[in-house]
């Protein structure tokens, strides 16, 4: 692998500190500008870091989380296993509620709380030594499923195609690899030359900061399009497939990802493009039916009308909606990637075999 590629996909994007009573992370609003690297060293300092998207894309924010529950449990000078198990779990409510849609956030702080509870019966010392073990499992696991989700992603294209895909799920929204990026870096070790189309993805900008960044970055041949674009791209016959990354599956296949994703999935229907959602199985909510069940984080108008500009691009009393996730029909889908294999329709059959 060469080393531009190795700087990329083995990023350190979010880590445990050394004094394992802080986190690491590198601040993602600031790229490609600059590359910050922050320490959190109290809950609101990682409830913010997650609700800011100084560190975003769902796996990520889990492992933040296991990371960052951990080391404010470390910091805590509790002795007593009920005290500290009721503090635990006020804490975990807390971070949890930084963001709604990723079901990797609760899911993660689920397993570190999990932990927690069933050594109820354990001191306090051995409770902590446990959760440090279970935070490095869900980031470790994390890195094994990305490779795992590159590998089955990549049978699914080849040489010389063109991919599309929105926002980010490269690296630096998960552990190395990344998911719908993953497979596309795995080419470029594999010398295969893959072309690829990376929307914007108004209003965060995830697609052109942070997708182009890490793709040209490791030499991969990317042009950035404003999300309006999509369709001329598809109908110029350059795209041969669509790669996006989930943030919550249904039970029917029913995605959610980030706002805009809905869309790519119906420009691809439409031109015969299959689209492909890829995600970990941390990212399957088997107790969500549909994705009318998924709850969608509304955001700052702000965003919209002010983020990023010289000056306002709206009047302040504009009324403004700014849903940061939209849901793709399970129907738009050609397959769901995940690190067991790849999913086909009927998904509530499929999805629910991987759990069996
Ligand atoms: O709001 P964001 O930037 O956290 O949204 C991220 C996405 O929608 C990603 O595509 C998703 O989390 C998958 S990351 C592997």
């Amino acid at each position: 692998m060469s080393d531009e590629l190795k700087q990329v996909t083995h990023i350190d994007n979010v880590r445990l500190g050394d004094d394992e009573k802080s986190v690491v992370i590198i601040d993602q609003t600031q790229l490609p500008n600059r590359t910050v690297y922050l320490t959190l060293r109290t809950a609101q300092e990682v409830y913010d870091a997650i609700k800011l998207l100084q560190v975003r894309g769902a796996p990520a924010i889990g492992i933040c989380a296991g990371y960052g529950i951990y080391a404010l449990a470390r910091q805590w000078d509790l002795d007593d296993p009920a005290a500290f198990a009721a503090k635990f779990h006020e804490t975990a409510e807390y971070l949890n509620s930084s963001r709604p849609t990723a079901v990797n956030l609760s899911w993660a702080l689920k397993r570190m709380e999990g932990v927690v509870t069933a050594n109820a019966g354990k001191s306090v010392a051995e409770i902590l030594d446990l959760l440090g073990a279970e935070c490095r499992a869900i980031h470790q696991e994390d890195i094994e499923m990305c490779r795992k989700i590159s590998e089955y992603g990549l049978s699914l294209i080849k040489d010389g195609d063109g991919v599309l895909t929105h926002c980010n799920a490269g690296p630096l929204a998960t552990s190395r690899y990344g998911t719908a990026l993953g497979p596309l870096f795995l080419g470029k070790e594999k010398g295969m030359n893959l072309h690829v189309f990376a929307d914007e993805t108004r209003p965060l900008l995830q697609g052109a900061r942070l997708t182009s960044y890490e793709l040209q970055k490791a030499g991969i041949d990317v042009t950035l399009i404003c999300d309006n674009m999509a369709s001329i791209v598809m109908k110029n016959g350059w795209v041969q497939a669509c790669f996006v990354g989930c943030d919550r599956i249904a039970a029917n296949g029913d995605a959610a990802n980030k706002i805009g994703t809905s869309g790519v999935a119906i420009l691809a229907k439409h031109y015969g493009i299959p689209f492909y959602v890829l995600g970990p199985t941390s990212t399957i909510d088997l107790s969500c039916p549909d994705g009318d069940h998924i709850p969608i984080e509304l955001r700052d108008p702000s965003e919209i009308r002010e983020k990023w500009y010289a000056e306002p691009m709206a009047l302040p009393e504009v009324k403004c909606y700014n849903p940061a996730f939209d849901v793709t029909d399970h129907s738009l889908i050609a397959g769901i990637v995940t690190e067991k294999g790849i999913c086909r329709a009927p998904y509530t059959e499929s999805l629910a075999a991987l759990f069996r």
